[in-house]
């Protein structure tokens, strides 16, 4: 399973692309605007980080056809990784298969149903993007629609990719990888916690204590 980073700060990208854990970026206007920085400064910063292989998700903010798909041209001309983000709408849906035959990467967002994500896959788009913790706060449950999407796709050998996003916390991310989804796209805070469990700390805590307690000349010069 892929790990994304659902963000536009550069300083969390740059942690997560040394770590060696980064396989693409997903942005929203949202995320941007959180930045306090303009648009185009974020994004090219983004790209060059990432380099040409791995996808960056940047949204068009249009709602109409020809203004999603005028959009979309210029966010792809930022880099061959661009990935655009579409709105599930059916000017959207409409936007999405005409980028997809100009060979343009498109993520369909506000995913919130099985029937949208059948209708994405069908339009051609690249990536899905189902939100989970969006439907949670609403009590409705999140993972269960990745469930369906996963079943759907795999029926019909759809080849869009499902990013399950709107991730709040690392049960989403066991949940996703044990549902198959190719992609989680997480905020930096979620993927710090993946790294940890108690027993983790104590563990290390106890073997430095232990390794310590030898005398300095059962140790060799390189374990000091
Ligand atoms: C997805 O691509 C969105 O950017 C994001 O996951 C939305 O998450 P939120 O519900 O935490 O805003």
């Amino acid at each position: 399973m892929k790990f994304f980073l659902d963000t536009a700060n550069i300083e969390e990208i740059k942690k997560a692309n040394d770590w060696g854990l980064l396989d693409g970026v997903t942005t929203n206007p949202t995320l941007v605007a959180k930045t306090g920085k303009p648009f185009l400064k974020v994004a090219e910063e983004i790209i060059k980080i990432l380099g040409p292989e791995r996808p960056v998700s940047l949204e068009v903010v249009a709602t109409d056809y020809n203004g999603m798909v005028n959009q979309a041209r210029e966010l792809a001309k930022l880099g061959p990784n661009v990935a655009v983000k579409i709105p599930m709408t059916p000017e959207g849906i409409k936007a999405v298969k005409t980028l997809t035959k100009e060979g343009i990467k498109t993520n369909v967002t506000l995913v919130f149903s099985p029937m949208q994500a059948l209708l994405a896959a069908k339009a051609g788009a690249t990536y899905v993007s189902p939100f989970v913790g969006r439907l949670d706060d609403i009590s409705m449950e999140g993972m269960k629609l990745i469930e369906e999407i996963v079943a759907i796709y795999s029926a019909y050998g759809f080849t869009t990719k499902i990013i399950v996003a709107s991730v709040r916390h690392p049960e989403h991310v066991r949940q996703a990888a044990l549902l198959g989804a190719d992609i989680a796209t997480v905020p930096f805070g979620v993927l710090e916690k993946l790294f940890k469990h108690p027993l983790t700390d104590i563990g290390l805590e106890r073997f430095l204590k232990d390794w310590n307690s030898l005398p300095e000349d059962f140790k060799p010069k390189f374990l000091k």
